[in-house]
């Protein structure tokens, strides 16, 4: 099993244009990449999210919920990073992205020699983002890459050096949210394969 991508499976169409529309509706509020979830956004996520032991994390200061989509641009990518020093992992769905766009993780050791670690304060989430300072990271050997496609539902480790790309045409959309205590890769994927969405569909359901 990989340490860094876990595919849960897909949710259907109508989700996925649902919340499509409603973050492209709230596109003048865009902070760097980022349309932070509203109480109405979380509401709807809440009506299908069914894990009762993961409680979405909400930063009591900023009186928001760490939840959003995550916009990129065509030709936009994200640097060499891990997420929040407290984060580990992440649960994202896809709601909008191109079959070449990427998200790939790195060896530790080769990120290290190649650059410097800054801490960065985004303000996304209440701590500090471990960003690199590789601007050629495209062409950098990478141990592992996931590309998606709309629908899926997928669980990504943030406590690895990983960075993205949106190829284009459209925008690339994430719905990325995180959870209260900061649960670990396997902890994710644990507690949500055992059960994430009322409405996933289950690849190996569906294949049979
Ligand atoms: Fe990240």
């Amino acid at each position: 099993m990989s340490n860094h991508y876990h595919h849960l499976g897909k949710l259907p169409p109508e989700t996925i244009s649902f919340f499509r529309e409603e973050i492209l509706k709230r596109m003048d509020t865009l902070d760097n990449g980022h349309v932070q979830f509203d109480e109405f956004l979380n509401k709807k996520y809440l009506e299908i999210f069914s894990n009762p032991e993961l409680k979405v994390q909400y930063w009591k200061e900023q009186q928001r919920y760490i939840q959003k989509g995550f916009v990129m641009a065509p030709g936009g990518g994200l640097r060499i990073h891990k997420d929040g020093t407290r984060c580990k992992a992440a649960l994202n769905i896809a709601i909008q992205c191109n079959p070449d766009d990427w998200l790939r993780w790195y060896d530790e050791e080769t990120v290290t020699k190649l650059g410097k670690e800054t801490l960065a304060n985004y303000g996304y989430s209440g701590s500090l983002t471990r960003h690199v300072d590789i601007d050629d990271y495209e062409s950098i050997d990478y141990i592992e890459e996931s590309r998606v496609s709309e629908g899926d539902v997928y669980i990504v480790n943030t406590d690895v050096y990983h960075a993205s790309k949106c190829t284009g045409p459209s925008n690339r959309i994430i719905l990325q949210t995180k959870f209260e205590g900061f649960p670990d890769f396997e902890t994710l994927v644990s507690e949500l394969t055992n059960q994430s969405f009322s409405n996933l569909i289950n690849q190996e359901t569906v294949c049979i």
